[in-house]
């Protein structure tokens, strides 16, 4: 049974692009709906692109029955967070079981919780002289960061790092993991 992904992203949607290349000829997966919470950002012009359906949150939406009903109606099978900032909710939790699945840009449970997303993680891991940083792939339970861990991979950080260099090491354990490890997850998936 070929999995319908949905990817929930707030910004640019370099994670997003990765995860749409990598599953264009699979039959594993395809990515068939993409959801901002925010208009006029990079990744619903990467829907654009990729012909790709999209839809921006009205406010208080993310947290309706109506939403979730949205989902199941379009078959939606994993939700994937890449780079999403808002708090999922109980509801989508509950109708979506170890069925959401987040990208931190740190090593949990260090730098993790409110406020700790991009440049703010890095700038904390460079100012705490961190020796390494690096990637968390979870599930996603109903506080920030915290659901069980399913992958970690870390780099090594060097003490004239900046938050930006240690931003760009970040991210190619991203591009390079998180489609594979959402490939493998599904595997897994028993449902
Ligand atoms: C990624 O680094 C992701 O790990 C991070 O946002 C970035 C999105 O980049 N997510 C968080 O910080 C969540 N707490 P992208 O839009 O280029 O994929």
């Amino acid at each position: 049974m070929s999995h319908q992904l949905c990817i929930f992203a707030s910004g640019t949607g370099s994670n997003a692009q990765k995860i749409i290349n990598y599953f264009k000829d699979s039959e594993t997966a395809t990515v068939s709906l993409i959801v901002s919470d925010k208009p006029n950002v990079g990744v619903l012009s990467i829907a654009q692109k990729e012909g790709i359906k999209w839809k921006v949150l009205q406010k208080g939406e993310l947290a309706s029955e109506s939403f979730a009903s949205f989902l199941k109606d379009k078959e939606i099978s994993m939700i994937i967070l890449a780079g999403f900032l808002r708090l999922i909710p109980l509801s989508l939790i509950q109708a979506y079981p170890q069925q959401i699945i987040n990208i931190h840009p740190a090593l949990l449970p260090k730098y993790g919780g409110k406020g700790m997303y991009g440049m703010n993680v890095h700038r904390a891991v460079r100012d705490n002289h961190e020796a390494e940083s690096g990637i968390t792939i979870h599930y996603v339970n109903e506080k920030f960061d915290d659901g069980a861990h399913i992958f970690q991979a870390s780099c090594q950080i060097y003490s004239e790092d900046s938050p930006e260099k240690i931003a760009k090491k970040v991210q190619v354990l991203e591009h390079g993991y998180f489609p594979m490890i959402i490939e493998k997850v599904l595997h897994s998936d028993r449902n």
